[in-house]
């Protein structure tokens, strides 16, 4: 996620700005930059990297207004470079922005055959030129401001000067966070509180379809129509950590609720429902190269890998194309067959993982298509890839990966429905049914994250065991195997996931009344079967602790713990299945009072072998 600050006051403001722009570190970036006044022009400083190559930058200067932005990047349309860094400027309007403006390349082709020329890659320089045009055509710079955002469509939060007044500063807000602080004869705009909590507690929380106009020493709130709207102050008492953590105490679990929206994100801007199509801005395959595929080659690690297993199953039963999954430490030394006819999708939320690296290089070397499924922008795999979909989960500061999974199932699913289309195994009007399922999913995950505190409960209840099974079938048994690890790596306590079907096969004799047997009872095709696999376990006094789709009065009696799943496509299921158990591994942890966002032994990309 992008960081912005703006500031109106009589305070040194490139220092008020790079100072506040620290304090948005944690979110990720990977490029900086500021706008101040000087005189009676709009100063430029941006650069790719760190904060402290900007300041460097500007050590040497001084500027004498006391309007200015500032800005730290997380790319998503356009590489890192200095070029796509922001602050943006079109005539005489400078403009931040947190989001995704999803229309505008139509708004910059538009404006290109009005004359306007672009030196980015960005979706936000568009909103530059889209203010600049309309106040070259008589508006003043409020009224540009809110007719330009009535043009935009996706997620913005932004801060905009312009020369033309040079002591106003105006923020907007739909869907991305901003706040307005408001000090003691001094004004500002954040993407998040910590930004500005040095200078003031005060804070307006501005909402979707917004704007603040700074001037006068008066923050004025108002709708696109221009009408001005009453919005109390709130006090906000976190320290700066705290507030860096949205008030979670890690990020952690920040990341676990912010998993509704990243889904959202990662959505956004590549389905049209009513036309049943998928798109991808950095991926797209002709039909016949679709239909020239032999097979699907997903390669991951870790969680990632658990994310290739669920892929498989919505690829192979969408697109009917044979997918072979493999961890990307096996498949670089064993000779993999790979050729042409492949699809090699590797999967990795730091775009860094070395085993998956080397991995996709041997696919590569053996002729394979590549694809990868990465969170960062421009990451190595990412570039070294043929294609790649962006999940567009923001930063992932935990070491246990959480948003990040979730948007590759994301992604997965969007990918093999893309495939489907493509081969012409599903018509459209299939296509928009399922689309609808898709859509459905965050609301259906912010309902289980309501149900956090009943987690807790049993969290805490179970703590104290020394080992956990976690049972799954079919999609959802790379599920049981994702809970598990999610267990293990921040509780330390050794937990297991395993095929349902393989308990007479051995872990049967594990069971006892010490163990909590972890059951995903989803309503698919293999629901009876669980349902069998839990008698065996009741059978020798295990602990069964089930999440069970829909409202089965038969799994209340059968056992020890009941977690109700909504009910969804059976492909979709393991989207939310995962979210209990990403909160049940979190509080068991914490209870331990384990550091959960660095633990033992980890780290959040594995850049060696
Ligand atoms: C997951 O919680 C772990 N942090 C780890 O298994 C991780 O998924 C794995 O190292 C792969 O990382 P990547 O997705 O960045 O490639």
């Amino acid at each position: 996620m992008c960081g912005i600050i703006g500031y109106l006051g009589n305070k040194n403001t490139a220092t008020v700005l790079t100072e506040g722009l620290k304090r948005l570190e944690y979110r990720g970036y990977d490029s900086a930059g500021i706008a101040v006044f000087h005189d009676d022009c709009i100063q430029i400083r941006r650069t790719e990297g760190k904060l402290a190559i900007l300041e460097q930058m500007i050590s040497k200067e001084s500027f004498n207004g006391h309007t200015g932005i500032g800005h730290t990047r997380w790319a998503t349309h356009g590489k890192p470079s200095d070029r796509n860094a922001h602050p943006h400027k079109a005539g005489g309007v400078a403009v931040v922005h947190n989001g995704i403006i999803e229309n505008y390349l139509h708004l910059k082709k538009t404006l290109q055959n009005k004359g306007h020329v672009f030196n980015s890659e960005t979706d936000t320089e568009v909103i530059s030129h889209l203010i600049n045009d309309l106040i070259e055509e008589g508006c003043s710079f409020e009224d540009a401001v809110r007719r330009a955002l009535q043009q935009l469509s996706g997620s913005y939060a932004l801060g905009i000067m312009f020369e033309g007044e040079k002591k106003k500063l105006i923020g907007a807000r739909n869907e991305s966070p901003l706040v307005v602080g408001l000090g003691d004869g001094e004004l500002f705009i954040a993407s998040d509180t910590p930004a500005v909590l040095n200078y003031t507690r005060e804070f307006i929380f501005l909402d979707d379809g917004q704007i603040v106009v700074l001037s006068d020493g008066k923050a004025a709130v108002k709708d696109l129509t221009g009408k001005t709207l009453r919005i109390e102050p709130r006090y906000v008492d976190w320290s700066p950590l705290m507030a860096e953590k949205g008030g979670y105490k890690h990020f952690m679990l920040k990341e676990i609720f912010e998993q509704p929206e990243a889904m959202i994100n990662t959505i956004r801007g590549r389905v049209s429902r009513e036309k049943g199509a998928i798109s991808f801005e950095d991926f797209s395959l002709r039909k016949k190269q679709i239909e020239a595929l032999r097979r699907v080659a997903i390669v991951a690690c870790g969680t990632s890998f658990h994310a290739a297993m669920v892929g498989r199953y919505m690829i192979e039963r969408l697109a009917g194309i044979p997918v072979d999954i493999d961890i990307a430490s096996e498949f670089r030394y064993r000779n993999p067959l790979i050729d042409k006819g492949t699809l090699m999708v590797v999967i990795s939320q730091s775009g860094e993982t070395a085993d998956t690296r080397a991995a996709l290089r041997e696919g590569k070397r053996k002729g394979a298509l590549s694809l990868a499924i990465c969170n960062v922008v421009e990451s190595s795999i990412a570039r070294e890839s043929d294609h790649v979909i962006y999940t567009h989960a923001g930063p992932e500061i935990g070491v246990a990966s959480t948003k990040a999974f979730i948007t590759q199932l994301v992604a997965l699913y969007l990918l093999a429905l893309y495939l489907a289309k493509g081969k012409g195994s599903i018509e459209s009007g299939t296509v928009r049914n399922l689309l609808a399922e898709l859509i459905r999913i965050p609301g259906l995950a912010k309902d289980l994250l309501r149900n956090a505190s009943e987690y807790q409960t049993l969290a805490r209840k179970y703590a104290s065991a020394r080992n956990f099974l976690y049972l799954g079938r079919g999609i959802n048994y790379p599920i049981a195997l994702e809970g598990a690890l999610k267990l293990k790596e921040i509780s330390y306590i050794h937990a297991e996931g395993y095929p349902a079907g393989e308990m007479k096969h051995g872990p049967i004799a594990l069971i006892d009344r010490e163990m909590p047997v972890v059951v995903l009872v989803a309503n698919d095709d293999v629901r009876e079967k669980v349902m069998g696999n839990i008698e065996e376990v009741r059978a020798r006094d295990g602990i069964v602790i089930a999440l069970a789709s829909g409202n089965d009065p038969e799994i209340r009696q059968k056992a020890d713990e009941l977690i109700p799943i909504p009910d969804t496509a059976p492909l979709l299921s393991p989207i939310l299945f995962t979210i209990p158990l990403q909160l049940l591994a979190y509080y068991v942890a914490d209870f331990k009072g384990n550091d959960v966002d660095q633990p033992r032994n980890l780290a959040k990309s594995v850049t060696v072998e």
